[in-house]
């Protein structure tokens, strides 16, 4: 496990955008596996900066989400599908087709993660799996106490995930309860793992994921079994790791 303390957030965005870019630049048809929240947005905010100034090219890049609230349909304004468009897809040429997000809103929910799981394998597994840390330790919607051996299923928010995540919905009553994410398992597949954290609040997280035990009570311990992972964080996440 590598363990990158950058100054401050800007610097934690601009670093995750240059280990995402290299793998884009050396592996042009690259998987990568994607994370949406806070976190992530200023490393795709450098992304799209690349971009513009034409150093990287995502045409041949395959993209897999984390997860998607059931119940939210791609173009509401809370899901992840308009939070990617917004964010990333919508300024870069990567191409519709090849970016997966899980749909929340499928008749057939278990249907879909079966799906989901099968296309990730299709494509050759992830090469780049890119997570935000929860404060509670979850990765993807991994809640404390989830099973290891998971792979893409239906899970149940927890109360703190419910609150946290309320700033983005008009109260904690519209956030829903159930989302669709890859498992443990699907996570720990891919050949290289980036974990972002940043903020005083993502401090006992960061510091259960890096020299905790491995516990299926924080969840992203779980980190340490896996053989290619950097951490990124910026001081105030890392000030319980001396
Ligand atoms: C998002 C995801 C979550 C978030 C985590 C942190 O796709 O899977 O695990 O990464 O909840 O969220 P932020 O970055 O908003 O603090």
């Amino acid at each position: 496990m590598r363990i990158v303390v950058a100054r401050d957030y800007e610097q934690m965005s601009r670093m995750a955008a240059i280990v995402v870019s290299s793998r884009v630049i050396l592996q042009p048809n690259c998987v990568l596996g994607l994370a949406t929240g806070s976190t992530p947005v200023g490393l795709y905010r450098n992304l799209v900066e690349f971009y513009r100034h034409g150093d990287l090219d995502f045409s041949r890049v395959t993209t897999f989400n984390l997860d998607e609230y059931v119940g939210l349909g791609p173009n509401h304004p809370c899901s992840y599908h308009r939070y990617m468009r917004e964010n990333l897809f919508d300024h870069v040429n990567l191409r519709p087709e090849r970016c997966h997000i899980p749909r929340g809103d499928a008749e057939d929910l278990e249907g879909e993660c079966l799906r989901y799981e099968e296309e990730i394998r299709r494509a050759g597994g992830i090469d780049l799996q890119i997570l935000g840390l929860g404060v509670d330790g979850h990765i993807g919607f991994n809640e404390p106490d989830v099973k290891f051996e998971r792979r893409t299923s239906v899970v149940k928010l927890a109360e703190s995930t419910i609150q946290a995540n309320s700033r983005f919905f008009d109260g904690p009553d519209q956030v829903p309860r159930h989302a669709i994410s890859m498992g443990i398992r699907t996570i720990m597949m891919a050949r290289r793992i980036m974990l972002l954290a940043s903020g005083p609040e993502k401090a006992r997280a960061v510091r259960g994921a890096v020299m905790g035990e491995v516990t299926p009570s924080l969840p992203a311990s779980v980190l340490q079994l896996h053989p290619n992972v950097t951490i990124i964080v910026d001081r105030d996440a890392a000030s319980l790791i001396g």
